[in-house]
């Protein structure tokens, strides 16, 4: 059926090396094994995989995903084409060529065959994406040309073989979004090619082994929301090719390891760090997300970290940081979003952190923050969410706070601010959360708060507000939830 009726026509010759070629090449026998393995798809008439047929060359009339080399079947990518079945029916034996598989985004399940180890040619490997279960066999520790192995988002468990210490060439591992459990194979550290390890999303637990010091072409190592442990080693200092840093949502502590110069994302919230934020966090210049937040940090905020002037993201909440708020903070010109919530911190907001202009969420609830806060905020034109509540804020509120345009919500409840409510806020036409409850707000309410068509909650409870209830309120046609008498409640 390989030999097209045209041949008769051919000289004898090339009649014999056609009969070379396909009769006895084995891509006969590796199209079959295809067949067999598509025969088990649970979908069998996968419009896709149509033109995988009996009657038609794998390599020469073009099947689906597949690409040949010298008549022998090189690249198998059958990415997201809805494939639901198992690899128990795999021709591993027979596809000994193979160098490419993406399998990804489809409906496989069932565990990965031993078999596996005998693809020996493989370069990249690309399951990810599917339903696949059980453990990782040993034996991808025996497909020592692989460069890329991707797993994630499966539901892989048991260890991690620790023979894929055996892959000397992979440069990019991902095996995220799995249930893999035990400790990390130190052999890891002899991948000293790797430039992408994304081991996050499992059940990992143990440290994180000091051998990772010898990856040193990583550049993105992730490793959040496992169960590891201890200290973060020393050693992952030396990778200073190291960009993105995920280590957050685990039980690790600290010291936070110096070198990383080329960081430019370092997560680790969620962890058990305690001790001061180190100042030398200050020379990762090129840092533009830091996360600590949800740990255990004590001590004040350190001034240097000021020199950060590509952060966008810094986020320092529930920690038990104290002290003031560092005047420096107002050097970090790109920051779009600045959270020091639940943290112990004192004094006044510094007056720099008007001057961040590109600010979007300014968090500082539940400190003990005081005095007056100071007209500069109303330069802060992009925010979104200035949420302040739960301090002992003090004053009147500056009538700049009416120039924050863009505002969603802003919360200022539990404080101690006095004077009238500004008729500029009236102006906040984006306003959805106006909260200004258990403060010392005298007057009357301003009728423009009428204005605030978007208002869902309105809470002016537990002030000294007086004179009547603006029948302009009735406006607000969103509004859900509006409090304003102390238990009362209106709907
Ligand atoms: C697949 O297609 C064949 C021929 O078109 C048909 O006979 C068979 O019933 C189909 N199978 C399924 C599972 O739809
Ligand atoms: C594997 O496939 C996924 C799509 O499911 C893709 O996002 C990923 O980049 C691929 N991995 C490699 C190493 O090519
Ligand atoms: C790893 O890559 C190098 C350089 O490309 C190559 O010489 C070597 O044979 C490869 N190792 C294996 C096991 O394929
Ligand atoms: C892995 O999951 C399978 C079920 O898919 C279960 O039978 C097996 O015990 C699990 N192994 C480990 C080590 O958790
Ligand atoms: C994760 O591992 C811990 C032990 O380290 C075990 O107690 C727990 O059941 C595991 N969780 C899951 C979801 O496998
Ligand atoms: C920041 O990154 C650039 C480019 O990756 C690099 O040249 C520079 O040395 C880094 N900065 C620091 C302080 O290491
Ligand atoms: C801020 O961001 C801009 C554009 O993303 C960049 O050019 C600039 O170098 C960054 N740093 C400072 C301090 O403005
Ligand atoms: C606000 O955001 C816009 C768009 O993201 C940006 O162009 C602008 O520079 C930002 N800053 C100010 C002060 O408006
Ligand atoms: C504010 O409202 C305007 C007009 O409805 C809208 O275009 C803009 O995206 C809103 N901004 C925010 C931050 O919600
Ligand atoms: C910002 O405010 C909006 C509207 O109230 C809210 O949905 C969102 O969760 C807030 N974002 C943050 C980071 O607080």
């Amino acid at each position: 059926m390989m030999i097209p009726r045209i041949i008769f026509l051919l000289q004898f010759s090339t009649l014999i090396y056609l009969f070379t070629v396909y009769c006895f090449s084995s891509t006969d026998e590796e199209a079959t094994a295809l067949l067999k393995w598509k025969a088990t798809f649970h979908n069998e008439n996968n419009s896709l995989l149509a033109s995988w047929t009996l009657s038609t060359d794998a390599c020469r009339d073009d099947w689906y995903g597949i690409i040949c080399i010298n008549g022998r079947i090189n690249r198998l990518n059958i990415a997201n084409v809805g494939v639901t079945g198992t690899l128990y029916d795999f021709p591993f034996s027979s596809l000994r060529f193979l160098e490419y598989v993406d399998l990804s985004m489809n409906q496989l399940f069932g565990p990965i065959p031993p078999e596996l180890g005998k693809l020996t040619n493989l370069v990249h490997l690309n399951l990810s994406n599917n339903q696949i279960s059980g453990s990782i066999p040993p034996h991808t520790g025996s497909l020592t040309k692989l460069e890329t192995l991707s797993i994630f988002h499966n539901h892989l468990n048991g260890s991690i073989p620790s023979e894929l210490g055996n892959l000397e060439n992979l440069t990019d591992l991902r095996l995220s979004y799995n249930q893999l459990s035990g400790s990390i194979p130190i052999t890891i550290g002899d991948l000293t090619e790797l430039k992408i390890l994304y081991l996050g999303l499992n059940n990992l637990s143990g440290p994180i082994p000091s051998e990772f010091g010898k990856l040193k072409h990583l550049t993105d190592l992730e490793l959040s929301y496992n169960q590891l442990s201890g200290s973060i080693p020393i050693t992952l200092g030396d990778l200073t090719e190291v960009k993105v840093m995920y280590l957050a949502l685990n039980n690790i502590y600290g010291p936070i390891p110096s070198g990383l110069t080329k960081l430019k994302i370092l997560y680790l919230y969620s962890n058990q760090l305690s001790g001061p934020i180190p100042s030398e966090l200050g020379n990762l210049k090129n840092l533009t997300h830091l996360d600590l937040s949800a740990n255990q940090l004590s001590g004040s905020i350190q001034i240097t970290l000021g020199d950060l002037t590509e952060l966008k993201i810094l986020h320092l909440f529930s920690n038990q940081l104290s002290g003031h708020i560092p005047s420096e903070l107002g050097n970090m010109k790109n920051l779009t979003d600045l959270d020091l919530s639940a943290n112990h911190l004192s004094g006044s907001i510094p007056i720099t952190l008007g001057g961040l202009t590109e600010l979007k969420i300014l968090s500082l609830y539940s400190n003990q923050l005081s005095d007056p806060i100071l007209s500069e905020l109303g330069n802060l034109k992009n925010l979104t969410n200035l949420s302040l509540s739960h301090n002992q804020l003090s004053g009147s509120i500056p009538i700049t706070l009416g120039d924050l345009t863009q505002i969603n919500r802003l919360s200022l409840q539990f404080n101690q601010f006095s004077g009238p409510t500004p008729s500029e806020l009236g102006n906040l036409k984006n306003l959805t959360d106006l909260l200004l409850s258990h403060n010392q707000f005298s007057g009357s309410i301003p009728i423009t708060l009428g204005d605030l068509t978007e208002l869902k909650l309105l809470y002016l409870y537990s002030n000294q507000l007086s004179g009547p209830i603006p029948s302009e309120l009735g406006k607000c046609n969103k509004l859900t939830d509006l409090r304003i008498a102390k238990k009362q409640n209106w709907r």
